[in-house]
């Protein structure tokens, strides 16, 4: 039952416009469809066949004429006229007991919709696929006070709303919001002058938590038009907020929907990287409008093209908005931990995948992260100016058009004279290539001697050589720069590049700014770490060198028992106390490697992980390093108090991000004291969950604990922080008691996926918990797993990459997850998602 990429055809039949009326009731809503059909001149066949899935039909008309469709799997045929033709229907649907989210469905009394990939199928009887575009009018009957869909407002009386989209979009796009709701207006004029009207849409009570996301709208707004020429092109931009939902937030033309817990924002509320992660899902979703909605995907196998894209748009966005390095090593950070650990393991696929049963499952670290790593190789290897260029001639070829990664890549073709052919391998080749280094020094000449390899991944045996770029510096033996940086093509599976005219043998920087998405394999000694850590100009190698020096001495502690590296506390010690460095990547050079980079880690060096020793080992070297930085944590924690009126743009965050890493040290030597003095005095809550975290993490906690729940059980999103916070804080062999414990608290509700996120997920983020040798972790989300799967299988199957690392482990651990992912497997009814995940996770 997969869907093959090699087996896309066209449709046969286009769509000039649809005309919607939703006569709104909570358990039997009507929807009322009127579709003028036309035939494809493209194509042969007249077959006419519409998606329909959990629709009740009531009626079905051609040209006015009662219809009797054929009700099939997944959907209708009906014999139709050779020619155009109008179709009207009328189905009913119960957004009351749609838990899936998935459709239109109700969320704390509203309705609202998401399309995204497949859920239009869900509302009425449609061609639910990308490739076919249309106008839509929609007509919102109801008693709702606010009632809104894409487009424009038409009209508007007690009872009833009018919209009209005048731009011509695919049904994953169509979007319709109606409750009781407030909004925080706001405007904006673009450069040609349209007046747009901007909203965001929230339930009563959440409006003084609007401002920083409509502040962050209109600098996108601004930085589109700056940066990519792209103007908005509706009178009006309509933001919701909605407690219940899968992602993040979604693009829908002209009204975006966002989980609120990606656009409320409070300084008393949320955390510093609360605010810069929606600064960055508003600019995302934005971006869209272009890469996505103007310009979309043919099919569902092409998502990479307007995901990717956008992401590495709004990267851009926030490396201007905010600090540039900063941003690319948090970049590099998730994608190590999400995208390396995926591409290694039963669920890797490539960017592009050839085939999936259920797309939901493809909304993945690889073709998001990756995919916008793809986009950045490229202009790194074609340029600045080529770059910008073939993306106008992308924009103005293909406006309007649903199209692929071919049409992409033609662009810069077209620009640039390059053959694209063999840097396309990185759409279609799963997994991640490791790069390994050598190098030689003789009469004044460095070479470096560079060979490529990418392993075996699921369906992909043999993998040819790809395009990397390899960013270089030369550092000479002073420190200086002997060699700025510069671009390596490597396209053989080896490769040599030599450097002349050097009086010393020089240091190398090797894959500066993380400049292609491999692992660099190279034999270098702490001396030299240590060094590029102290002189790199290069703020991502200079973060990567200290990175390193931890990881190895991590290694040498749990493989040979070795004490905590004495050359890392001296490397971070200078580090953290260099004033001329940027407090924020001194907060993100404090850092270490995370538990499952660890295991992994381990488990390339073949050695199995033990995530008890892994964890162990990671508090002994904490608890060393507290020591050894006693005077300076100290020191740091009180220089690095902000007094100015919370703000949380780059510079104050960097400087709590420092204190709190401070505090944290601190906290492993008082008890919590000083923790608890900034638990009390806190009045943000970056401060407060900071002091919190020290708090729980050294065992203090539990007052605090009460006194944050008390202090904000009426707040959803800052209860989920209470929720994780204790799950991923708890002890190993605690962590799976705590959390069914707080599966058990009146205030979880799985049927709400941020909640369950924070409860079971957090699980999960607590890998020497989730992986504690008595399997009680494995064996809670199981459970858990097999309840949601039929109230919400999309979240449900997301879930499963918990279990995607389980064949690192030892035997006893392997047998298991196998047995738990076997019960789920079991499960009667289980859902196609899942179905789908669990599958792959287990593998032949
Ligand atoms: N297009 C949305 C975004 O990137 C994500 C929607 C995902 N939806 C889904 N059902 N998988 O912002
Ligand atoms: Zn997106």
């Amino acid at each position: 039952q997969p869907i093959y990429l090699a087996d896309y055809t066209p449709p046969n039949w286009l769509i000039d416009d649809v005309h919607l009326t939703f006569r709104l009731a909570p358990n039997a809503t009507r929807v009322v469809s009127r579709i003028a059909f036309r035939p494809n001149p493209d194509t042969a066949s007249r077959d006419f066949f519409l998606h329909g899935e959990a629709l009740t039909l009531i009626d079905a008309r051609i040209d006015q004429k009662p219809v009797t469709p054929d009700l099939v799997e997944g959907g209708l045929r009906c014999s139709v006229p050779d020619a155009p033709f109008i179709w009207e229907c009328e189905v009913e649907i119960d957004p009351a007991n749609n838990t899936a989210l998935e459709g239109l469905y109700m969320s704390s009394g509203m309705y609202c919709t998401q399309c995204e990939a497949e859920g239009f199928r869900k509302i009425t009887y449609y061609p639910d696929r990308p490739d076919v575009m249309a106008t839509f009018t929609v007509r919102i009957e109801g008693d709702m006070p606010v009632m809104l869909s894409n487009g424009n407002p038409v009209s508007q009386g007690p009872g009833f709303a009018e919209w009209h989209d005048p731009w011509p979009k695919p049904a994953y796009l169509f979007a319709l919001v109606a409750g009781d709701l407030v909004n925080h207006p706001g405007q904006f004029t673009t450069r040609s002058g349209r007046e747009v009207e901007l909203n965001i849409w929230v339930r009563p009570g959440d409006e003084g938590k609007c401002a920083f996301a409509m502040e962050a709208l209109k600098k996108s707004m601004t930085w589109d038009e700056d940066v990519y020429g792209c103007e908005y092109d509706l009178d009006i931009f309509n933001i919701v907020a909605v407690d219940d939902f899968n992602m993040g937030a979604m693009e829908n033309k002209g009204l975006n929907i966002f989980n609120s817990s990606c656009v409320l924002a409070s300084p008393e509320t949320s955390t510093d990287a609360n605010f810069e992660r929606i600064e960055a899902i508003i600019a995302h979703e934005y971006f869209h409008n272009w890469t996505g909605n103007r310009i979309t995907c043919r099919d569902w196998f092409q998502l990479c093209l307007k995901e990717g894209l956008t992401v590495y748009r709004d990267a851009e966005f926030t490396s201007d908005m905010r600090s540039a390095p900063v941003k690319r090593i948090s970049d590099v950070i998730a994608l190590r931990a999400r995208q390396f650990r995926e591409d290694n393991g039963p669920l890797a696929h490539p960017v592009r995948p050839e085939s999936f049963v259920e797309i939901n499952n493809f909304y993945t670290a690889t073709i998001y992260e990756k995919g916008a790593e793809v986009i950045g190789m490229l202009k790194r290897l074609v340029g600045d100016d080529a770059y910008a260029e073939a993306v106008r001639l992308y924009f103005n070829r293909h406006d309007g058009q649903a199209c692929t990664i071919e049409d992409w890549l033609s662009a810069f073709q077209d620009v640039t004279g390059r053959d694209l052919t063999q840097f396309k391998r990185w759409y279609s080749q799963a997994g991640t290539p490791r790069l390994k280094v050598t190098e030689d020094f003789k009469d004044g000449t460095y070479t470096l001697h560079f060979e490529q390899h990418t392993p075996a991944t699921p369906g992909q045996p043999q993998k040819a050589p790809q395009v990397i770029p390899i960013a270089v510096g030369l550092l000479g033996p002073n420190g200086h720069e002997v060699m700025e940086t510069t671009v390596l093509e490597m396209t053989e599976a080896r490769q040599s590049f030599s450097f002349e005219g050097l009086t010393a043998r020089p240091v190398p920087s090797i894959l500066r700014d993380f400049s292609a998405p491999v692992i660099l394999e190279r034999a270098t000694d702490n001396a030299e770490r240590a060094f590029l850590l102290a002189h790199d100009t290069d703020p991502f190698n200079k973060w990567e060198a200290g990175r390193a020096l931890a990881r190895d001495g991590l290694i040498a502690q749990i493989r040979e028992g070795a004490a905590p590296d004495a050359a890392y506390l001296d490397a971070i010690h200078a580090m953290a106390r260099d004033d001329s460095l940027d407090p924020a990547f001194r907060a993100l050079a404090l850092g270490l490697p995370s538990q499952d980079d660890l295991a992994q880690t381990l488990a390339d060096l073949g050695t199995t992980p033990d995530p008890q020793t892994i964890w162990e080992a990671l508090e002994t070297l904490r608890q060393a390093r507290a020591q050894h930085c006693q005077d300076l944590a100290t020191r740091l924690h009180a220089q690095f108090q902000v007094t100015d009126p919370y703000r949380p743009d780059a510079e104050q965050s960097g400087a709590r991000a420092l204190a709190n890493a401070a505090l944290g040290m601190i906290s492993r030597l008082d008890g919590g004291a000083q923790a608890q003095r900034q638990y009390d005095a806190a009045d943000n809550m970056t401060q407060q969950l900071a002091a919190l975290s020290c708090l729980l993490q050294s065992g203090t906690g539990a007052e605090a604990v009460q006194r944050f729940y008390d202090q904000w059980r009426h707040d959803r999103l800052v209860i989920d922080k209470w929720f994780t916070l204790q799950i991923v804080h708890a002890d190993p062999q605690d962590a799976a008691a705590t959390a069914a414990r707080l599966t058990a608290h009146p205030d979880f509700d799985m049927k709400n996926p941020n909640r369950f996120r924070a409860t079971l997920g957090a699980l999960a983020a607590n890998p020497a918990g989730f992986h504690h040798a008595s399997g009680a972790g494995y064996e809670l989300l199981a459970e858990w797993l097999i309840r949601l799967d039929p109230v919400n299988p999309q979240t449900t199957a997301r879930m499963c990459s918990a279990f995607e690392t389980w064949k690192r482990y030892d035997a006893a651990r392997q047998d298991m997850i196998a047995g738990q992912l076997d019960r789920i497997l079991d499960t009667p009814g289980l859902s196609r998602d899942t179905t789908e995940m669990v599958s792959r996770i287990r593998g032949a």
